[in-house]
């Protein structure tokens, strides 16, 4: 049976860091409060003239690098992103070119926060059904460009970065196990960009409105949120035959610590096997867990036959969860 298996991964964050300090001095909050609710202390932030596909690129550079392999040797992209440069063409068009993958097509994926494990999820199939032998799957947002930043309700939260895998087909007996995907539009309006697409297309209007900027109910997102992490990961551990004892490393989507804590508590998977960055990085959606998984890897955090679970939700609602055997 034919899998994929992650030969490489990377990351990247812009430059620039946005600490609470610094956004205490921009709206009513403290570092305190945003410590102890979401457990982040700073973010990268993108730069002016900085986009989406400057993050990206540097990722998936960094991912091949580590892979062996050259842009040539790619068959196909699928990035997740809610950010995207412009509403078309898509990111993967535009890392296509910059990276010189000139064999390969490509595809952006919005399922928002989930964007990492929906891009995943796609690279995977291809690879399983024998049509692509490689492909590269990115994670990459700009999420402070949708960012309110009089809102304290996102403005905390939300932040910038690129992370990506390159998947490659396999005999072995490892790789992806599983995947799955799950979505929920009744949830639609507790997380949401009204402007700018075609039912609120950018007008003066729309700005003056600030219909640009993403909307958040975040209490509710967050109970609905912990429950969805929980009941995808027990699923798709339960499918597959395992418990979580099992799980040698779970790298989730980094929205805020306390919902992974919960969620966590709830699988009965102890925090010192979950990766967790959210400290450094916020909340960065579609790259997040790539990032942490970089990381990870990086940080010899996995090794050969461990078993790797990811999970990620976001707006729509839309989550999921992978499990590998490294
Ligand atoms: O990536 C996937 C999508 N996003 C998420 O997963 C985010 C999910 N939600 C969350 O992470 C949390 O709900 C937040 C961190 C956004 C908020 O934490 P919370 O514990 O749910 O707080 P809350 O919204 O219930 O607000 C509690 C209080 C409110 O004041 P009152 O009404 O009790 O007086 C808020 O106005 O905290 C206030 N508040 C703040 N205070 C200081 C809200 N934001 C801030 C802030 N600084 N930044």
């Amino acid at each position: 049976m034919t899998r994929a298996r992650i030969i490489g991964t990377g990351c990247y964050a812009p430059k620039r860091v946005l600490t609470n300090a610094d956004l205490a001095r921009m709206v009513d909050t403290s570092d305190e409060w945003i410590v102890q609710r979401s457990g982040i202390r700073q973010r990268h932030i993108v730069d002016d003239g900085e986009a989406t596909s400057d993050l990206a690129v540097r990722a998936a550079q960094q991912a091949l690098e580590r892979a062996g392999l050259v842009p040539e040797d790619i068959d196909f992209i699928a990035v997740g992103t809610t950010t995207p440069d412009m509403l078309f063409p898509s990111v993967g068009n535009i890392v296509q070119h910059r990276l010189g993958c000139r064999r390969a097509g490509s595809v952006d994926l919005l399922a928002a926060c989930a964007g990492s494990i929906y891009s995943l999820a796609t690279g995977a199939q291809f690879v399983q059904t024998g049509k692509y032998r490689r492909v590269l799957c990115i994670g990459a947002e700009s999420l402070s460009r949708i960012t309110d930043f009089t809102d304290r309700g996102t403005c905390v939260l939300l932040a910038d970065a690129a992370g990506a895998a390159v998947l490659e087909a396999t005999e072995e007996d490892r790789g992806i196990l599983d995947v799955d995907l799950y979505s929920d539009g009744r949830y639609w309006d507790l997380l949401y960009m009204p402007g700018g697409g075609s039912r609120h297309p950018a007008t003066h209007e729309t700005v003056d409105a600030r219909m640009h900027y993403a909307k958040m109910k975040g209490s509710e997102v967050f109970k609905v949120a912990v429950r969805m992490f929980a009941d995808a990961a027990e699923r798709i551990l339960a499918r597959n035959g395992f418990t979580a004892s099992d799980v040698s490393l779970f790298v989730p989507h980094q929205a805020n610590l306390r919902i992974i804590e919960a969620a966590c508590k709830r699988v009965a998977l102890p925090m010192d096997r979950v990766y967790v960055n959210v400290d450094r990085y916020g909340n960065t959606g579609a790259a997040s867990v790539y990032v942490a998984l970089a990381e990870a890897v990086e940080a010899g955090r996995v090794a050969r036959g461990d078993l790797v679970l990811m999970a990620a939700f976001g707006g729509g609602f839309a989550w999921g969860a992978a499990l590998m055997r490294w």
